[in-house]
């Protein structure tokens, strides 16, 4: 029964969300809670979905994979609520997916993350390898050179994503110099030789997969022994504008993400979007890609909801693929045929107030490829301002 009776309020719509506020990933974890506490305030303040409230049901699964198998089954039995957002980490993903799968119910997950995944109960609304893996390789290789240093996370999203990047560096002739993976939970000391190591062995570049604390950590033992992120930067589409709060500005400054969002992106909506953020959770708040992601797949649901007149997953199924939404990065578009999104993929640097400066940006959305069927690098990553590229401050 989703109705109460003539008179009295009508049952709210309720949707389950999984994002971690303790634990490795919970900083970019807080901002993509936070975006869907946006999206939903604004959708209620708007009247709700189908004259109904939308009700946020939360639950902290502290990074642990296991936690958000658990709490996803615990939503769906105990809760009866089968739309959920929310994991970061693929492993928790992956760790959701089974539960998603067996009870029939949507998962809408807002991270960039490495491909190879396709579940008809997923959502996928962060960039897939084409969207940003894919344009950093044809940016670094064009404007730093071939030998590149890898260095990830210990789990799924990093091997797979350190994969593509050797197959598209090794078939343009480049050379993989180094490949290290470090725990989640290592500590200063490991970042600290692996920076040494990586200046010893002289990369034209660093691509970057590690997640969460660690990022903080990384970009400051890369300071600490004195490399030039002008020269050779560290090239990442994890690092985002929540990291850089923790780890500095100065540190921050002159590194590279690709992404499909950042927080200085010039659009009405992102206007919007940060200025009621801001005015809602503090001035001091930080938007980033994974905000974003939370943010859009939010009203992507809600429309979706009011479309089919019902919270039922295999009728929001019919209606979500070719879904379009005016989203903070620009218009996108959930993929007709495999459940992923429509992007606009940026190539930013950050500069000396922490902000990203887009210097590369794709000319139209772009479809996701998850299974990276195609290998070329697209001609979408030319420089806006090449004059730039290199024109970093001594060091
Ligand atoms: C990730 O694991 N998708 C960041």
């Amino acid at each position: 029964m989703n109705r109460a009776d003539a008179g009295s309020t009508p049952d709210p719509i309720r949707i389950g969300v999984l994002y971690s506020r303790s634990g490795v990933t919970s900083a970019a974890e807080t901002t993509q809670l936070q975006a869907t506490l946006l999206a939903i305030e604004e959708i209620n303040r708007a009247g709700g979905v189908l004259g109904r409230e939308v009700e946020p049901v939360c639950l902290d699964p502290q990074c642990q994979p296991r936690r958000y198998a658990e709490l996803a089954e615990q939503l769906i039995l105990e809760n009866r609520v089968r739309l959920i957002v929310g994991c970061y980490m693929s492993s928790t993903r992956k760790a959701v997916i089974p539960i998603v799968e067996r009870h029939n119910a949507l998962l809408f997950y807002a991270t960039p993350y490495e491909g190879f995944e396709y579940s008809r109960n997923v959502i996928y609304t962060g960039a897939a390898p084409n969207q940003n893996t894919l344009p950093l390789a044809g940016f670094m290789l064009t404007h730093y050179g071939s030998r590149v240093s890898m260095i990830g996370s210990d789990y799924v999203c990093p091997y797979e994503s350190n994969r593509v990047m050797s197959d598209l560096i090794l078939e343009r002739g480049g050379e993989k110099v180094d490949e290290t993976y470090l725990p989640l939970d290592a500590r200063w000391e490991n970042y600290l030789d692996a920076a040494k190591r990586i200046k010893e062995r002289r990369p034209d570049f660093i691509f970057s997969t590690v997640v969460g604390e660690g990022i903080p950590l990384l970009y400051r033992a890369f300071a600490h022994v004195g490399l030039d992120p002008y020269k050779m930067p560290i090239a990442s589409h994890m690092t985002s504008e929540a990291e850089i709060a923790i780890m500095g500005h100065d540190v921050a400054e002159g590194h590279i993400t690709s992404a499909a969002y950042f927080q200085s992106v010039d659009t009405p909506a992102n206007r919007g979007a940060v200025a009621r953020y801001q005015a809602s959770f503090g001035e001091d708040q930080t938007t980033n890609m994974c905000w974003e992601a939370a943010y859009f797949q939010m009203h992507l649901l809600a429309d979706a909801i009011r479309r089919v007149g019902s919270g039922d997953p295999t009728l929001l199924l019919r209606v979500l693929p070719g879904l379009e939404f005016d989203a903070p990065q620009g218009r996108v578009r959930i993929d007709e045929h495999n459940n992923h999104t429509y992007l606009h993929p940026l190539i930013g640097r950050v500069d000396s107030h922490g902000r990203f400066e887009v210097i590369g940006r794709a000319p139209e959305r772009v479809k996701a490829d998850p299974y990276v069927v195609s290998h070329s690098t697209p001609t979408w990553t030319s420089v806006s301002r090449p004059d730039l590229l290199h024109a970093g401050v001594e060091r």
